[in-house]
C-alpha cells in the first residue's frame, strides 16, 4: 500500500440531519506521488444501512477495485448513515455501517486532513475545496453543501427535522456560498475542476432535477468550465453528459436501490441509468478521466474515458 497516500475513507457531506457549514471555502492541498502521475479514487453514495440492502456486497467490491486501482481516498456523496445521522461520537450505528462494513484493507487509509469526531478514518465535511497536486497538474474538487439549497427542506420538512443553525439566514448563507465557490473557481490552476454535491442537477431517477440548483449553481459551473459534477441522492447509478459539456455523474447506488421511478430523459444523453446498487471507481491523469460503473458483484455496468483537451468520450 502506498504511503503517500493522504487520507481513506473520506466521507464528505453529513447526513441531511447534521448541518453546519464552512463560512469560507477552505482549500486543503495534498501532493501525490504515484509513480504514472495519476490520481484514482472510489464514490459512493447513500450507503450506511449495517450491511443491509447489498451494502455489504458494494463494500466487498469496493475493497477489489480500490486495491485494483491502488486508490488515494473514497468519497461519499452523502446520506451516509440511515435514517438519522449519527448521535454523537459513540453511536453504534459508527461501527454497524461503517468499520464493520468497509474492512478491506485498500479502504483503511490514514486520515490526515483536519480532525472530526471520528478522525481514524472518517472526515465529515460539508463545503470544502481538495486539492491535489500531480507532478503533470492538479485535481480540484469543489465540496458544496446542496441541502440548503432545497426550498422542500425549509417549507415542508414532513417528519424530517434539521438543524439550520449554521444555514440561517438561508438566504444570505447560499448567496454566500455561490460568491465564494465562483471566486475559488475562477481562481483555481487546477487542469481538473470537479464539483460534488448531494443533489442530482441533471438526473433520470425518482428525485430528479434539484431546480434550485438548476437555476443557482448550474451557471457557475458552466462559467468556469467545471468537467464533471458527482452527486448522491437518487439511488441509483447514472452518467448523464454530452461532448464539450459538463458531465453529470450520479453515485447514490451504496446500499437500498430498485425503486423502479425513472424518468424520461434524452437517450442521446443518458449514458447509463441503472436502477440497482453499486459504485464508481475514476483514474485520473493529465489528459484523460476515466470513470467506470459496477454493480454489487463488481460487473462492469458502463465505462467511460473524457479527454479533457478535445471534451469528448474517448475509447476505454
Ligand atoms: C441485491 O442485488 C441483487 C443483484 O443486483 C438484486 O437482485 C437484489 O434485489 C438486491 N437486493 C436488495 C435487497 O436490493
Amino acid at each position: 500500500m502506498k504511503t503517500s497516500v493522504l487520507f481513506g475513507l473520506t466521507l464528505m457531506f453529513l447526513c441531511i440531519f447534521i448541518n453546519g457549514s464552512l463560512s469560507k471555502l477552505e482549500r486543503l492541498e495534498h501532493p501525490v506521488t504515484k509513480s504514472d502521475d495519476s490520481l484514482s479514487f472510489l464514490v459512493v453514495g447513500d450507503w450506511g444501512r449495517k450491511g443491509g440492502f447489498n451494502q455489504s456486497l458494494v463494500a466487498h467490491q469496493m475493497g477489489i477495485v480500490g486495491e485494483q486501482l491502488d486508490i488515494d481516498f473514497v468519497i461519499s456523496v452523502g446520506d451516509n448513515f440511515y435514517d438519522d445521522g449519527l448521535k454523537g461520537d459513540n453511536d453504534p450505528s459508527f461501527e454497524e455501517s461503517f468499520s464493520h462494513i468497509y474492512t478491506h484493507p485498500s479502504l483503511q487509509k490514514q486520515c490526515t486532513i483536519k480532525s472530526c469526531s471520528h478522525p481514524k478514518r472518517l472526515e465529515m465535511v460539508l463545503s470544502q475545496i481538495f486539492n491535489f497536486v500531480l507532478s503533470s497538474g492538479m485535481v480540484e474538487f469543489f465540496l458544496v453543501d446542496t441541502n440548503p439549497f432545497v426550498e422542500k427542506y425549509f417549507t415542508d420538512p414532513g417528519d424530517d427535522t434539521y438543524d439550520w443553525s449554521n444555514v440561517l439566514p438561508r438566504k444570505k448563507h447560499i448567496s454566500n456560498l455561490l460568491h465564494d465557490l465562483d471566486l475559488e473557481l475562477k481562481k483555481s490552476r487546477a487542469t481538473w475542476k470537479f464539483v460534488v454535491g448531494h443533489h442530482g442537477i441533471k438526473t433520470a431517477g425518482q428525485h430528479g432535477v434539484t431546480q434550485e440548483l438548476v437555476d443557482q449553481l448550474l451557471p457557475i459551473l458552466e462559467e468556469n468550465k467545471v468537467d464533471l459534477y458527482i452527486n448522491g441522492h437518487d439511488h441509483c447509478l447514472q452518467h448523464i453528459g454530452s461532448d464539450g459539456e459538463i458531465q453529470f455523474l450520479t453515485s447514490g447506488g451504496g446500499s437500498k436501490a430498485w425503486r423502479g421511478e425513472t424518468q424520461p430523459w434524452d437517450p442521446k444523453e443518458l449514458k447509463l441509468y441503472y436502477d440497482g446498487q453499486g459504485f464508481m471507481s475514476f483514474h485520473i491523469t493529465h489528459s484523460q478521466a476515466k470513470f467506470v460503473y459496477y454493480d454489487v458483484f463488481g460487473n462492469v455496468l458502463h465505462q467511460s474515458k473524457w479527454c479533457k483537451d478535445s471534451k469528448t468520450f474517448g475509447l476505454f
